[in-house]
């Protein structure tokens, strides 16, 4: 489990995440993705929801919570309350207007914050629910004993994300591909180890490799789409963004799906 490290002893785990959240909180990654960032959307996280067992009187905690879409819909699912953790402010502003707009202000709050470093006390959520987020931390090891840190006894943690079998092809490496979940994506059974290495127990291991492939047909159409936009100078990339790159990474990522090199999991564990 040490790619990431090699990776990122090239960079700054700070730009690191300031790229990534910079990426996820610009115009082309909601046209591109929609309000939810993650394959399976919220369907995909209200099963989570019930596979952890979601009720009103639980205290989630959404780490790296974008736009806020998986928590309001938790709380309106569930009526439970969540809070979501994400280290960009603008997503912050946004998913806290969308609460108040969703009308559930009251169940569900945002605060900007990094996984690594949960601003929240010892014990103090029933769940913790971080999707397609914790493939793109530079310290996953820190970010899964957070993760424990915050959970009272018997707390549940459900993971979704992306996997991969094998190496990651030269042309899925870099800034780019990171930010996209894919440079970093571990094997199924790296996450399973992740959560098992700070004393989880392991409940469900599930894959939904259909969600990934529906997602990238979806974004492959979208980026067509937002060519024409950026064109049309209707709207402009984040620095970070080449969208020949972001082509050619596409179809290079929908070949490795297609062959199965890549697919999405959802992981839930225990606290003893
Ligand atoms: C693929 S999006 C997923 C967002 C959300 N979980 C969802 O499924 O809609 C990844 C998110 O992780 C956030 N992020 C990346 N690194 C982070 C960190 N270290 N701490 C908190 N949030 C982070 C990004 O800003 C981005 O909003």
């Amino acid at each position: 489990m040490n790619s990431e490290r090699e990776f990122v002893s090239e960079r700054d785990d700070q730009a690191l995440k300031s790229c990534c959240a910079n990426a996820y909180q610009s115009e082309w990654a909601r046209l591109l993705l929609g309000d939810s960032f993650h394959p399976g959307g919220t369907a995909l996280t209200q099963y989570l929801g019930a596979a952890l067992h979601l009720g009103p009187d639980q205290r989630v905690l959404d780490v790296a919570a974008g736009q806020g879409t998986s928590a309001i819909h938790l709380a309106q699912r569930f009526g439970c309350t969540a809070l979501g953790i994400e280290y960009s402010r603008v997503a912050v502003e946004r998913a806290t207007q969308a609460a108040q707009i969703a009308g559930v202000a009251h169940l569900v709050t945002f605060e900007q914050g990094d996984a690594e470093h949960l601003p929240v006390p010892t014990a103090s959520f029933d769940v913790v629910v971080c999707e397609c987020a914790f493939c793109t931390f530079p310290n996953k090891a820190m970010a899964a004993s957070e993760f424990v840190r915050v959970l009272s006894p018997g707390g549940r943690v459900g993971l979704s994300d992306l996997t991969r079998k094998g190496a990651i092809p030269a042309e899925l490496q870099g800034l780019l591909a990171w930010i996209a979940c894919i440079a970093d994506a571990q094997p199924l059974e790296n996450y399973v180890r992740y959560l098992t290495d700070v004393g989880l127990t392991i409940q469900l291991i599930e894959e939904h490799d259909e969600a990934l492939t529906d997602m990238l047909r979806d974004i492959q159409a979208k980026l067509l789409g937002t060519e024409l936009l950026v064109e049309l100078n209707k709207i402009t990339l984040p620095g970070e963004i080449d969208l020949e790159q972001a082509k050619t990474m596409a179809k290079a990522a929908a070949a490795a799906i297609q062959s199965r090199q890549f697919g999405y999991a959802v992981v839930t564990a225990t606290k003893s």
